[in-house]
């Protein structure tokens, strides 16, 4: 079992949660990251190897610091140019199925404002739905998100730990097929 993680932050210099995150994921066996904006730095992406790196690999994580309600732009692009038309789906696109997808996210906004009474009414399930989409029409088991919420509050015993559930979920969550 191969996976990976293809984080997308703008600014993992000055990032705490998702580079926390990366350098755990860097330290496990089976596991390829592979740092978007960092290989992209002028959006150019190299569709040939990405498709080869998704081909290569049975579970696939995209990691992220929540941006407006979804991901930062080079993920949307790397989505709307990788996964291509006869190849993640249609009808001989067919390179993804049974692989399984995971998110795993970082929020400044706290759970509860991720209610349908709170300030971004709605529910995370809802918000990530497009993903769910994407996972279900390329044949994909969208595996349970991983959220943490709340970071801006968060304190550093609370992110090693979490950063060890993050760990766990990833690679031990049984495989669904
Ligand atoms: C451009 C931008 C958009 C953001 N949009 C959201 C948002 O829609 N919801 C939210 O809860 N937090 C939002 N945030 C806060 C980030 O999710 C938060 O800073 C990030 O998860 C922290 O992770 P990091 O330490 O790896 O940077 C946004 C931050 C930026 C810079």
């Amino acid at each position: 079992m191969k996976t990976l993680v293809i984080v997308a932050h703008p600014d993992l210099t000055n990032s705490r949660i998702n580079r926390t995150w990366m350098n755990a994921f860097q330290q496990q066996e089976h596991v390829t990251v592979h740092d978007l904006y960092a290989t992209y730095p002028d959006f150019k992406i190299d569709v040939k190897r990405e498709q080869e790196l998704l081909m290569a690999h049975d579970r696939i994580v995209l990691q992220f610091p929540f941006y407006w309600y979804s991901s930062p732009a080079l993920l949307k692009l790397w989505q709307d140019e990788v996964l291509t038309y006869g190849w993640a789906y249609g009808q001989s696109g067919t390179r993804l199925h049974g692989k399984e997808l995971m998110l795993a996210f970082s929020t400044g906004g706290p759970s509860a404002a991720y209610q349908p009474t709170g300030v971004n009414q709605f529910k995370f399930d809802q918000l990530t739905t497009p993903f769910q989409a994407m996972a279900n029409l390329t044949g994909m088991t969208f595996l349970p998100p991983y959220i943490l919420s709340g970071v801006r509050t968060l304190s550093d015993e609370a992110l090693v730990q979490a950063t060890s559930s993050l760990i766990e979920q990833t690679l031990l969550v049984p495989t669904r097929k």
